[in-house]
């Protein structure tokens, strides 16, 4: 979303400003998917009210998730943020900005406008701007992002959610599943390579379950894959429910579709799904790894998983234990249930509510039990000879950052000028969750 308002902006005829000392606009995207995201956004734009006060003209605006969640609320709670908007709003960027600094910046383009609801203030002062609607049609079609610099390209080909998982926000904020024209993905990702960027990572919040005008995530992806100077292929996150025979073989038979899969399960027990309303099971689960690993076997996995969620018995969560010891994840982003207003969840009985030294144990439990497992399986990948596409300069001088076709990452000692390039790398050591190695062909050298 960031490098999509920084490409509507860029098209409105705005500069990014390097430093926050020289922006004019300050835009704090945010995050609603756990409290935690949500508390560091208030400490972020608390610092802001310091800086307003000393440039009342500076325009801030709170943008993404947290601003559709919050909405009008944050503009009662934060007096010096000029504007919310959701994340269907970018699109009216430079018409928003236009109206709240009318003067001092520049004519907004010929994207088409949209009425804009105006919240009240006194008449001398400077208008207030809610920018609050989900557009069941607004699936940034035509809108073109401004890439960070780098060899990966993230590529959102679908926004919102149709499930309705009982802890989830997202689809109170994002609105319901849209899905962007294949032809128009295509001919984003044809014109990559020739701006140096040879991976990409498809996004959407159930991705696998794409669907447009005849097409299925499975074509998208054999198409996606054979474009001409793409090397690397990555999609996040797919549901398990929609991980189909067709799309195992796209994965099996295309050499640059990664052999990697973030595939978040979110529990180990039936009971605690039943009540996620994830609407798979665990032995349906299993039997996707299975097909997977049968069809690719040295695939790396990941997962999500929520620990604490209302109603989690010892017997549940150690079923989720259970589960991880059994499936062996490379990866895996362990959160403690965090409560969000307005989700089904917060329906459920508050006695099933887990106290929170109950959950932090339990999420402390989880986060060693993966990290004993992750690091016997890094440990026994330590000596072999990996391609790692290099991402960027390490923070200690002279390292540089890559990752495996496997997501995993790399560090070892080269020039930043082999930024974007494939390299074989022996790994030599590993942290026990990322590697040190060296140059193949240094070695040889
Ligand atoms: N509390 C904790 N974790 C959550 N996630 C989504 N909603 C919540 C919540 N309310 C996690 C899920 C999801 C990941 C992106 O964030 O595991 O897969
Ligand atoms: Fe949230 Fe569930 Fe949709 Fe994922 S599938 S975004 S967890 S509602």
């Amino acid at each position: 979303d960031g490098e999509l308002m920084q490409g509507i902006l860029a098209a409105g005829g705005y500069d990014i400003a390097l430093k926050q000392e020289d922006a004019d606009v300050i835009l704090v995207n945010t995050c609603a998917i756990r409290e935690h995201a949500e508390q560091r956004v208030v400490g972020r734009v608390g610092d802001l009210s310091r800086l307003k006060k000393d440039r009342p003209d500076v325009v801030i605006g709170v943008t993404g998730c947290m601003a559709q969640r919050m909405g009008e609320k944050l503009l009662g709670q934060a007096g010096y943020v000029d504007f919310v908007m959701g994340p269907d709003g970018y699109r009216s960027l430079p018409d928003v900005l236009a109206q709240l600094r009318p003067r001092s910046l520049p004519e907004p383009t010929t994207m088409p406008r949209r009425s804009l609801p105006m919240l009240s203030g006194p008449a001398e002062k400077a208008p207030r701007l809610a920018v609050l609607t989900l557009e069941a049609n607004e699936n940034y079609e035509g809108l073109e992002q401004r890439r960070a610099a780098g060899a990966t390209a993230w590529v959102p080909v679908q926004r919102g959610c149709n499930h309705r998982c009982t802890y989830c926000i997202v689809p109170y904020v994002r609105g319901d599943e849209k899905n962007r024209d294949a032809e128009h993905i295509l001919s984003e990702i044809r014109s990559l390579p020739a701006q140096g960027i040879t991976e990409v990572v498809l996004l959407g919040q159930t991705v696998n379950s794409y669907e447009a005008d005849g097409w299925d995530f499975s074509r998208l992806l054999r198409a996606v894959a054979r474009v001409d100077g793409i090397r690397r292929v990555r999609f996040t996150s797919p549901h398990p429910n929609d991980v189909t025979t067709a799309l195992i073989d796209v994965m099996a038979t295309e050499p640059t579709v990664c052999k990697q899969l973030h595939l978040p399960v979110q529990a180990g027990h039936d009971r605690t799904l039943k009540r996620m309303v994830r609407r798979y099971t665990v032995d349906g689960y299993r039997e996707i790894v299975r097909q997977v690993r049968s069809a690719i076997p040295d695939i790396a996995l990941s997962t999500d998983v929520i620990v604490g969620f209302p109603g989690e018995s010892d017997e549940e969560y150690e079923a989720t234990l259970d589960l991880m010891r059994e499936i062996r994840f490379d990866d895996a982003f362990l959160y403690k249930y965090s409560l969000r207003e307005g989700t089904p969840a917060t329906r459920l009985p508050l006695s099933q509510h887990i106290p929170g030294a109950v959950a932090q144990d339990r999420l402390e439990r989880i986060i060693a039990l993966h990290r004993s497992i992750q690091r016997e399986i890094n440990t026994a990948e330590v000596g072999r000879t990996v391609e790692v596409l290099v991402e960027r300069a390490a923070k200690s001088a002279g390292d540089l950052l890559g990752r495996t076709e496997s997501y995993k990452v790399v560090a070892f000692e080269g020039d930043p000028s082999l930024i974007g390039s494939y390299l074989d790398v022996v790994l030599t050591k590993t942290s026990g969750s990322t590697f040190t190695g060296h140059r193949a062909s240094v070695l040889v050298a």
